[in-house]
């Protein structure tokens, strides 16, 4: 990952450190440091998914700039009351300037128009929550498309480091996993960066999930089924919701 945006001179010397121990070793530590502070997240949408991660982020010190089609409207003016930590709302357009964290919540038919909006997204890391639904005869629709949106977004936004994840939970679940029992519910995740990897994984189990890392781009597919099998079970079975409590073993 590219570090430009670094304020303290941090990734500066991680870069020098890549050239002298391996790019990926250093990288790695970059990501690891980074986790330890606090982040500046836009999130673009401010619906279900956008507000809830938006108000437990701030709750745990990191600040939020709403990205709306709207931010003056009532709707997120109150949504800015109820984040803490000095969140704000722009337009979509403005939300992601400067900042390398960016949460993708709008709905899924407008991301590739959404990420364009957000001008040059080289080097941010690019969460992608959004799920592909469409339903017909009561049952999820299977979408005819072999790349996959993360895919698509990614292909869109060559630069930045694309990482699917949260799609597959219910957005009220985000204000608190722990409150679901039977184990800490898990939020699969996959992107080709490591390092936007590491610090999407940090943001996530802050607030209580726990993550399985499902691995690159190659997984980024993956993450979009285990979505259509979360969307899918919830929708016939309701108000049933299902979620995800993977756990790994050695044989
Ligand atoms: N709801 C869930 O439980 C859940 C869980 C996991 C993943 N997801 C996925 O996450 C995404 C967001 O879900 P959600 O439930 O938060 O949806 P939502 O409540 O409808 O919120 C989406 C937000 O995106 C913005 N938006 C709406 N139409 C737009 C457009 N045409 N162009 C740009 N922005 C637009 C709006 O915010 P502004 O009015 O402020 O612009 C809106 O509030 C979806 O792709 C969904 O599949 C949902």
């Amino acid at each position: 990952m590219t570090d430009d945006n670094s304020a303290d001179g941090f990734s500066r010397r991680a870069l020098i450190g890549a050239a002298a121990m391996g790019t990926f070793i250093a990288a790695t530590a970059t990501a690891q440091e980074k986790t330890k502070r606090p982040e500046k997240i836009a999130i673009i949408g401010t619906g279900n998914v956008g507000s809830n991660l938006g108000k437990v982020w701030a709750a745990i010190g990191h600040t939020v700039v709403y990205g709306s089609r709207n931010p003056e409207s009532d709707k997120v003016k109150e949504l800015v009351k109820e984040t803490s930590n000095g969140a704000t709302a722009v337009s979509q357009a403005e939300a992601a300037k400067g900042i390398e964290i960016v949460l993708l919540a709008a709905p899924s038919q407008a991301a590739l128009e959404v990420v364009a909006a957000l001008g040059d997204v080289s080097g941010k890391i690019l969460i992608d929550a959004m799920n592909v639904m469409s339903f017909k005869d009561g049952k999820l629709v299977e979408p005819d498309d072999p790349l996959g949106l993360a895919a698509r977004i990614q292909a869109a936004a060559p630069n930045a480091y694309v990482v699917k994840a949260f799609n597959a939970t219910n957005a009220l679940v985000m204000s608190g996993p722990q409150k679901i029992t039977g184990g800490p519910v898990t939020i699969p995740i996959a992107g080709g960066s490591p390092e936007a990897r590491t610090r999407v994984s940090a943001l996530t189990t802050a607030i209580g999930f726990d993550v399985l890392d499902m691995g690159g781009t190659e997984a980024l597919k993956l993450v979009e089924h285990l979505g259509r099998i979360y969307v899918a079970y919830s929708f016939t079975h309701r108000p049933q919701r299902l979620e995800f409590n993977f756990r790994t073993w050695s044989a």
